[in-house]
């Protein structure tokens, strides 16, 4: 059923999708950035934090390079500062072990410093066009929903199968797909019982809806 998602999807995010600094030029290392900033954060408290990262630290040498108090100092005010700690680390690995170049593999990505399953699905599929899938708490959302699903999303397992439904139905283009799941959550498939089903392009085939039932998902039980 998910490979349904794709085609509506991608013909929505053509039209809807925000124009956001780190979609303008794609680059591993922007995007990396971004996904790292973007974690416990939203887009608009990330963008000025973001354009000035970039400017201070242009490439991932320059970010590998400076001292810590400069990055730390930069990132005052995003919170979770273990981020950008881990950011640097992994930069200092990727200078050191990959000669400054982000890997294009699934695994060297998952093993940098700050790089869980989710920020490697992104980086591999939106950098990259690694055929992987990026899963967070949106689109875990989102996914409960069209399928109708009341289990767990707080369980891992239920993580997991959803990354692996959602492998078998990747299109071509899987950074955008990803980012239009991501995009769904953000402005359509809103959390805390205010979905906006009226304008979204799932309406269709999502089975939530259909029963009239998408704010009472996803569950979250801990
Ligand atoms: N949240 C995390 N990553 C994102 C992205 N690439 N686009 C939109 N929202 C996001």
């Amino acid at each position: 059923m998910l490979e349904q998602l794709a085609e509506p999807l991608l013909s929505w995010y053509d039209e809807h999708a925000r124009i956001l600094p780190w979609r303008e030029e794609p680059t591993a290392y922007r995007v990396w950035v971004s996904e790292i900033m973007l974690q416990q954060t939203r887009v608009e408290a990330v963008k000025p934090y973001y354009d000035r990262f970039l400017e201070a630290f242009p490439t991932v040498e320059a970010l590998a390079a400076a001292p810590e108090e400069r990055v730390l100092k930069l990132w005052e005010g995003l919170g979770y500062y273990s981020r950008a700690r881990n950011l640097q680390r992994a930069a200092q690995v990727v200078v050191e072990r990959y000669q400054g170049q982000v890997p294009a593999s699934f695994e060297a990505l998952r093993s940098l410093p700050g790089v869980g399953d989710y920020t490697t699905g992104a980086i591999a599929s939106i950098a990259f066009q690694l055929p992987v899938p990026a899963v967070d708490g949106n689109v875990l959302r989102v996914i409960s929903r069209v399928l109708c699903r009341y289990d767990n999303i707080l369980d891992a397992k239920v993580k997991r199968r959803t990354e692996e439904e959602l492998r078998q139905a990747l299109p071509q283009r899987v950074g955008d797909f990803n980012q239009s799941l991501m995009e769904l959550g953000a402005l359509v498939c809103l959390p805390g019982g205010a979905p906006r089903c009226l304008g979204c392009p799932l309406h269709p085939v999502c089975r939530a809806a259909a029963q009239g039932v998408a704010q009472e998902l996803p569950v979250k039980a801990k």
